[in-house]
């Protein structure tokens, strides 16, 4: 990949999986040999930056950023990392504005709820205000419940889904408790697995769409 490339997790609804899809897929583009860090983005919660300190195994990968300089920092950041994973904070606020503004693509959580997917539509409209691209994620997916069918429908039919499908799993809150990566915490699980598949993806969308 010629130049580094900002990623931005947008979802106006809290608790939809900013933070754990932000850090676990700083994990898989690790795992793929990526440098990545996280530019942690929530000053008021930032549960990212608190995840990371929490194992030496972690170390390094997130910063917090300050939104009044995260221009200048970001860019500062794309100097010496593949990939800035942006972790903003819920209900739009300014520094959500302007990480997506930042991004070079904008990725987009969802869980199986009404008010995920209403945030959903939000956050794409976001994206497509501020003319970045941007991409659907899965994420807390039962099989077979009717509101998991309903909001793959719904993300399908948008045309611009991830095939990985993060599954509902206690492994991530415990990989979070632990301060590790999934990868670290329950290698080669089915968690792993989609992680890692979705850390594929986001690498391919770079390759494809290169100038
Ligand atoms: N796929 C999953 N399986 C099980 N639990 C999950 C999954 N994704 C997220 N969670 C849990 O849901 C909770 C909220 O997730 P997370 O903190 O990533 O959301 P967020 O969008 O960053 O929230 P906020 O908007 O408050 O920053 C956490 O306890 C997290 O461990
Ligand atoms: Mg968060």
């Amino acid at each position: 990949m010629p130049f580094a490339k900002a990623i931005a997790l947008l979802q106006q609804k809290g608790g939809s999986g900013k933070t754990t899809t932000a850090v676990n897929l700083a994990g898989g583009l690790r795992e793929l040999g990526y440098r990545v860090v996280i530019a942690d983005m929530d000053k008021d919660k930032p549960d990212a930056w608190s995840w990371a300190i929490k194992n030496p195994k972690m170390a390094d990968l997130a910063q917090q950023i300050d939104e009044k300089n995260a221009r200048e920092q970001i860019a500062e950041l794309k100097k010496t990392y593949d990939f800035v994973i942006i972790d903003t904070p819920p209900n739009f606020q300014t520094a959500a504005l302007k990480a997506a503004l930042l991004a070079d693509l904008v990725v987009v959580p969802a869980a199986p709820s009404g008010m995920d997917l209403s945030g959903l539509m939000e956050a794409k409209e976001l994206a497509l205000t501020a003319g970045r691209p941007y991409r659907l994620l899965a994420n807390r997916i039962t099989k077979n419940t009717t509101m998991t069918k309903s909001l793959l429908n719904v993300l399908e039919e948008d045309g611009h889904l991830f095939q990985a499908c993060i599954p509902q799993s206690v492994k991530f809150v415990e990989a979070e408790t632990e301060g590790l990566y999934i990868g670290d915490y329950a290698p080669e699980s089915n968690p792993h697995i989609e992680v890692r598949k979705f850390a594929k993806e986001v690498v391919s969308f770079f390759k494809n769409n290169e100038q």
